[in-house]
């Protein structure tokens, strides 16, 4: 059996529900392009980074881009994206987040992000969790995307801790599959017919607690 000694967790959708914010971001410089962006693409986008998630969003609009001019619109997306979540309060943390990681810390389980976001510190920051997470691992220090297991692993390594004491909790399924890659334990946040990689999938953090954490030990 292994013991559960870390829990790693995604931002966007688990801890904080910000896709929102994406989402009337990218569809304001689709519409600046000439065409529009649906919420179920935006769905598609969950986990995938900014310079991928251009990539696919300008491919779905039929339009090509200079990689110069990609940066630019990337940095355009960004900028109204963080006019946005400079506004954030700490009430847009997401159900149960603040007790569960109170909890974790209670119970002397280490805590860490691993998160896509090039935003994240700025985000946890903003809501006030940043002193619950001992490792921030996110977008700014990864070379590459969900599903790879990078984030997590470099996670793992920070805090000391073997990948399989780890439970990831995650929200999209590029994250979900970089956990298993990882050899990580994972709780889906969302729909079982959706993450139907994860070990456990619950609707929130606000349905966790220490006994569900302790019953992923094998
Ligand atoms: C992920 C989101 O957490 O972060 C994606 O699910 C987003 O939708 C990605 O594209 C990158 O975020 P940012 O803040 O660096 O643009
Ligand atoms: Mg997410």
């Amino acid at each position: 059996m292994t013991k559960i000694e870390t829990c790693l967790f995604d931002l966007d959708g688990v801890i904080v529900d910000t896709a929102v914010y994406h989402y009337k971001a990218w569809k304001r410089l689709a519409n600046d392009l000439g065409f529009d962006f649906t919420e179920q693409q935006n769905e598609k986008l969950k986990g995938i980074s900014r310079a991928r998630s251009l990539e696919l969003i300008l491919e779905w609009g039929g339009v090509e881009k200079t990689e110069l001019e990609r940066a630019e619109l990337a940095t355009r997306k960004n900028q109204w994206y963080v006019d946005m979540i400079n506004n954030m309060q700490p009430d847009e943390i997401l159900p149960g987040t603040e007790d569960f990681l109170k909890a974790l810390k209670a119970g002397g389980y280490k805590i860490g992000l691993g998160s896509a976001s090039k935003n994240s510190g700025a985000i946890l920051q903003k809501v006030g969790l940043k002193s619950y997470f001992d490792a921030v691992v996110d977008g700014n220090v990864v070379t590459t995307s969900k599903p790879d297991p990078e984030v997590f692993l470099k996670g793992a390594e920070l805090l000391g801790v073997d990948p399989a004491a780890c439970v990831v909790f995650e929200d999209a399924i590029a994250g979900v599959a970089a956990a298993k890659a990882g050899g990580m334990k994972v709780v889906g946040i969302g729909e079982p017919a959706v993450l139907t990689g994860a070990d456990l999938v619950v609707s929130g953090l606000d349905q966790m607690d220490i006994h569900k954490l302790k019953a992923l030990e094998s």
